[in-house]
């Protein structure tokens, strides 16, 4: 049972493996948190945390409650709004005579097995592995009647909860929603680091740490997706914690939309974390009777480092987020158009292309954007998605010629968008999103349709179906090359465009849900300019997602281990592309290349009839080094070992298989250094007692752990080596 309630108390333990999670409904109703770490065993000794505040009378206490339950001085799971608790809240409630006072307290609770579902949002689910078992806790505002149903999931397994908060309008007037959060999570200290993934097209997900300070720490965005700049996933890592040691919670949200993650160290010295959808581009109407759902946060605990952390939610998404079993499938090992030709192919190319893939052992041939409409360059025909057979000819017939040669086929979409040149736009201006009166702005020659609007979802349904009925096409990229402006929808009266943005992001997930129901083992690869909406929702939907437009092998190290802070090695779109690279112009060996790409979905992004003789031997390897070690990288455990800007002159990270049977190191040194001493990459999570075979040694697992494995690689920058142990005893 990982959901125990102790009735005297009103006390609730949650607990996964290794964490638990407490908290109690005190005496006037408010829920209060008491602890979320590591496991405790039973309700002795849980004593809530007494703040020494003096009794301010600036911390307000209501009539006939004692001083010390302040509401701004306690630990809390849920906080409304002008109602005595100063720091960021949960739930701001406008009813219908102006108020925004807002005020929950408890009422009921139920426990079951499972977990249900929230129609139309990226839902976790129970599936096979480990105990799930929900709470639900209902809060009441008697003043306006509004109720909020706190949802905490225990997926035992690897140690995530994951919450949500179901608000329902009990009222006989409506009320609006200004704010409501996902979660709210109350610490007892604010000693810690705030750890990001931050940064730019090209350059996503860069981990950065800094210390929490006085004030509230946040990262946001306001661009309609979660966005390259800040990815919805932080850690609070102890200031000592490392990869290894120490204690860190993660914290990361499944939504793909407008997102803030706040942390406030406030003046008792606790620090308070609250993440969900960005109220400064939401509001919400509820009527009488209607509900609204939050999208999910998912937390985790680590006692053992941002290692373990990181395990956790890899676990938790290959478990329990990613759909269909994909997360451990193999996928069919592609080679993709984009940098191979642009918008520069016909049918003849392509099918030059498609035959050198058959003959290297590839396994399918995704045709990129400039198939559709009149589209040769950026400048037109998004939304027209019917096959420029003047470019290509018949798709169904290119298709089958590609399938005889042995090869899947993928196609690009970008279903979002819209060009000003293209039949859509002509015939259905006002599907963009627009404000009457005011400029449309415009990016990569672009617009937005109005995804909130349930006609233009059903008429980008119908159109890719269309597309993807007239031919064997069993996968699709769905790109997404800019952010969002001018979010107003002309199908919605005034006082409802605080909706717009939040609906767009339920159109963009209905489209999805539309799709794989009605093609149910489609492949959907998300991208948006490569990892412009790399986030925990959108892998509710798909199993990977393009996880930048920058293929140079040295950034994707940076790019990817920061990525695998959060999310799993098997949900990021990695390919081997052509130096020098298109977009940073270095020229790294062909197999690190590979070797990097290896640590994702793995395939090609360039012209594979262009290969020289070594090159297209060098291919044969790396196939054959896919098949060898995929179960292994995208099912095992990461750790990562080693940064190039540490001690040790190379980046290294390793994968070990869950029985310990078998693991794979990667070590990259991106600067070739003379005359340095040589450094050992020491592995982890290997069984002590087994003995390995490695470079042709047998040595135990707890030498190889103590000691480690002499790194050697040859010269030159951006070398690096593939280690392969095996169990032998
Ligand atoms: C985006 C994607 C690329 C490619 C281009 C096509 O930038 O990230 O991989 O699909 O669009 O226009």
């Amino acid at each position: 049972m990982s959901i125990r309630f102790f009735e005297s108390r009103k006390l609730f333990i949650l607990s996964g493996e290794t964490i638990s999670y407490v908290f109690y409904i005190d005496a006037n109703g408010r829920p209060v948190h008491l602890h979320f770490g590591g496991k405790v065993l039973g309700e002795e000794g849980l004593v809530p945390q007494e703040i020494r505040k003096g009794h301010s009378s600036f911390s307000p206490w209501g009539p006939g409650e004692n001083p010390k339950d302040s509401p701004d001085a306690l630990m809390l799971e849920f906080s409304g709004f002008n109602s005595g608790d100063f720091r960021i809240g949960s739930a701001t409630v406008l009813t219908e005579n102006g108020s925004q006072i807002t005020d929950a307290l408890y009422v009921s609770h139920r426990i079951y097995p499972g977990k249900e579902a929230s129609a139309g949002l990226p839902c976790a689910y129970a599936g096979k592995t480990g105990n799930v078992e929900t709470l639900e806790v209902t809060l009441r505002d008697t003043a306006c009647n509004v109720e909020f149903i706190l949802r905490y999931s225990v997926f035992e397994d690897c140690d995530t909860i994951v919450r949500s908060v179901r608000t329902v309008n009990r009222s006989a007037s409506p009320v609006v929603l200004r704010r409501l959060m996902s979660a709210q999570l109350d610490l007892p200290h604010t000693a810690f680091d705030f750890i990001q993934l931050s940064g730019s097209w090209a350059r996503e997900r860069h981990a950065e740490r800094t210390p929490l300070h006085p004030g509230i720490q946040s990262i946001r965005s306001v661009r309609g997706a979660s966005g390259h700049q800040n990815s919805p996933a932080i850690a609070l890592g102890a200031h000592d914690a490392t990869e290894y040691s120490g204690d860190v919670c993660g914290a990361l949200l499944a939504y793909s939309g407008n997102f803030l993650i706040e942390a406030e160290c406030e003046q008792y010295g606790t620090a308070r974390l609250v993440l969900g959808i960005n109220p400064e581009t939401f509001s919400w109407t509820l009527a009488p009777g209607e509900a609204f759902e939050t999208p999910e946060a998912c937390l985790t605990f680590s006692g053992e480092g941002i290692g373990r952390m990181s395990r956790n939610f890899h676990d938790f998404m290959r478990n329990h987020l990613i759909r269909d079993g994909w997360a451990r499938k193999k996928r069919p090992l592609l080679v993709n158009s984009w940098e191979a030709a642009y918008f520069d192919f016909d049918a003849e190319k392509l099918l030059g292309i498609a035959k050198s893939a058959a003959e290297l052992g590839i396994e399918m041939l995704v045709l990129d954007d400039g198939w559709f409409g009149a589209r040769n360059d950026d400048t037109t025909s998004l939304g027209d998605w019917f096959v420029n057979t003047a470019k290509i000819g018949d798709l169904g017939e290119l298709v089958r010629k590609i399938n005889a040669l042995g090869l899947k086929f993928g196609l690009w979409f970008e279903p979002e968008m819209i060009s000003e040149k293209s039949v859509l736009y002509g015939e259905h201006p006002d599907w963009v999103l627009h404000e009457p009166g005011r400029r449309r702005s415009i990016g990569r020659q672009q617009m937005v349709l109005d995804m909130s609007r349930p006609e233009v979802v059903q008429y980008l349904f119908d159109t890719i179906a269309g597309v993807l009925r007239s031919a064997s096409i069993e996968y699709i990229k769905w790109d997404m090359n800019r952010n969002l402006t001018e979010v107003y929808s002309a199908a919605l009266p005034p006082d409802r465009q605080g909706e717009v943005a939040h609906r767009y992001v339920l159109g963009v997930y209905r489209l999805h849900e539309m799709l794989l129901e009605a093609f149910p083992g489609l492949l959907i690869e998300g991208c948006s300019g490569g990892g412009g909406r790399f986030d925990a929702g959108m892998l509710g939907y798909v199993p990977q997602i393009w996880c930048s437009d920058d293929t140079d092998a040295m950034e994707r190290i940076r790019i990817q281990l920061g990525t695998s802070l959060f999310y799993p090695v098997s949900a990021m779109g990695a390919h081997v592309s052509v130096c020098p690279n298109h977009i940073t112009g270095r020229t790294t060996p062909f197999v690190t290349r590979g070797n990097i790409a290896l640590s994702g979905t793995f395939g090609y992004e360039l012209d594979l009839t262009k290969l020289s003789k070594e090159e297209r031997e060098l291919v044969r390897v790396q196939v054959a080094e896919y098949h060898r070690y995929h179960d292994l990288i995208a099912c095992g455990d990461l750790y990562r070992l080693s940064s190039a800007f540490s001690l040790n002159a190379f980046d290294a990270w390793m994968y070990v298989s869950r029985n310990r049977r078998e693991a794979l190191i990667t070590v990259v040194s991106r600067f070739s250094e003379p005359n340095c001493g040589v450094r050992f990459v020491r592995p982890r999570g290997l069984d002590p007692e087994t003995a390995y075979e490695v470079d042709g040694m047998r040595v135990s697992g707890a030498t190889l752990m103590a000691l480690g494995i002499q790194v050697k690689l040859p010269a030159g920058d951006g070398a690096s080596r593939l280690y392969y142990l095996r169990a032998l005893s």
